[in-house]
């Protein structure tokens, strides 16, 4: 379960992150308690900013999708390591600008932003809004019109891939709410619409076929089709696009039998693959951008719990409870995702054991696991889930007034908190 760079076991048998032992995590922060390696993610922006020098010449950029972990903190860490953000509504843009990322590296996302929302961003000057549909092409220029503004934008297409994934994480075949569709012709009229506009100028297009997708080829075949779409712009219409958005949906290890490509190996295929189409159509090579969400974060965080009861039904099942849940992570609830766990203070010990991993909320589907390995667990034991730096602190909720668990970034052995965690006081702060 060690699949991270950052996970270890020390020398007392514990499992740690970025060098930090999980019990004294636990014992100093309370559970339950999201940690966050900032080592891991700055490793991972690297790995894709490299790859982009070594396979495109350094012709693109890497624009971390946020609504994978979003806080104040993260953009604060992009920001540094000079990667763009994508962000998917005005909640994530406030957040950002409130500590100052760069408006010029923002991709502002969604398949229905709302008018303030396209007002903010036109009024701060987001690098690019990636616009979904007609409607919001009629909205945005009216808006950029207003403000006596030419706004810069991509067009979100779906290339009409269908990637091996969950259902409900496609998003690149036909029958998808989002983008324009190519076979229909509708991709090619918002092009025409847009540069009929008077406020909006099109720069490039976007697509984005999936998430956790461990097969390069739908990413290299949908830079193709992307390539052959820019072609055919430029044929119908003279426009020369000058980018390419290839959006995120890299795959990432939570369990032994997943196995994702090297990150590098996404670019260079891709780039194989779009130079290829570029020569074929005798394209100038577009600036790419990639938009990685889950393959920067998620095997950067880990979920530590206390378990209380075990409770044995024998010939049926053994659930290990924990002090956390669907509330916290959602993810098995929603696409029985997969993770592994461990007791922390005997992380170096067989996993001999098979326990079904139940929250507390008031719902039998509230499980982070079914049958999962770990060693023989006690009430009291500190338990880590691993792998969990993606969609589920962006995506935990208060169901049954769960205050949300803080945050706590790691870095070579020194830890901070980066979000504090919700008082019963907070939960109640809204309320009339
Ligand atoms: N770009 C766009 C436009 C996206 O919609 C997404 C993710 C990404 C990039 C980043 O994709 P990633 O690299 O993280 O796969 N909640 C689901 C995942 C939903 C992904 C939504 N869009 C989950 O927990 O699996």
């Amino acid at each position: 379960m060690l699949y991270a760079d950052c996970l270890s076991i020390n020398s007392l048998g514990h499992l740690a992150i970025d060098g930090c032992d999980t019990l004294m995590l636990a014992e100093h922060y309370g559970t339950p308690l999201y940690v966050m390696s900032e080592t891991e993610i700055e490793k991972n922006v690297r790995l894709y900013q490299d790859s982009i020098t070594d396979y495109y010449d350094g012709r693109g950029s890497v624009a971390y999708a946020s609504k994978a972990f979003c806080c104040k903190e993260i953009y604060r860490i992009m920001k540094r390591l000079g990667a763009s953000v994508d962000v998917a509504s005005g909640g994530e843009l406030h957040t950002a600008l409130s500590v100052d990322f760069p408006p010029e590296r923002i991709f502002f996302h969604g398949n229905n932003k709302t008018a303030p929302e396209l007002a903010r961003a036109v009024e701060v000057g987001v690098g690019r809004i990636v616009v979904d549909n007609l409607s919001e092409l009629e909205l945005l220029d009216s808006v950029a019109r207003s403000a006596g503004k030419r706004v810069l934008i991509q067009i979100r297409i779906k290339p009409g891939i269908d990637p091996d994934t969950h259902d409900f994480v496609r998003t690149g075949q036909i029958d998808s709410k989002f983008g324009f569709a190519l076979e229909t012709g509708e991709a090619m009229d918002a092009v025409r619409w847009v540069m009929n506009s008077e406020g909006l100028e099109l720069m490039g297009v976007h697509c984005h076929i999936g998430s956790q997708i461990f097969d390069i080829n739908p990413f290299a075949h949908a830079a193709e089709v992307m390539v052959g779409f820019m072609a055919a712009v430029r044929k119908e219409t003279g426009l020369a696009l000058t980018e390419l958005n290839l959006g995120g949906g890299f795959g990432i290890r939570y369990v032994e039998s997943h196995n994702p490509a090297a990150y590098q190996s996404y670019m260079e295929a891709v780039s194989r693959s779009v130079k290829a189409a570029c020569a074929q159509h005798e394209l100038p090579l577009p600036f790419i951008t990639l938009e990685p969400g889950r393959s920067i974060v998620g095997a950067a965080g880990i979920t530590l719990y206390t378990a209380g009861a075990v409770k044995k039904i024998p010939g049926v099942r053994t659930y290990l409870t924990l002090d956390g849940g669907m509330a916290d992570n959602p993810r098995y609830a929603l696409y029985h995702a997969e993770y592994d766990a461990c007791v922390a203070a005997r992380a170096a010990e067989p996993r001999d054991t098979l326990v079904t991993l139940a929250g507390r909320c008031c719902e039998s589907g509230d499980l982070i696991g079914e049958h999962m390995p770990i060693q023989p667990p006690q009430e009291g034991d500190i338990i880590a889930v691993t792998g969990t730096g993606a969609y589920n602190y962006s995506m935990a909720s208060n169901y049954n007034r769960l205050p949300r668990p803080p945050v706590v970034m790691t870095r070579e052995g020194s830890h901070r908190l980066i979000v504090r965690g919700e008082s019963y006081d907070d939960l109640i702060a809204q309320d009339i």
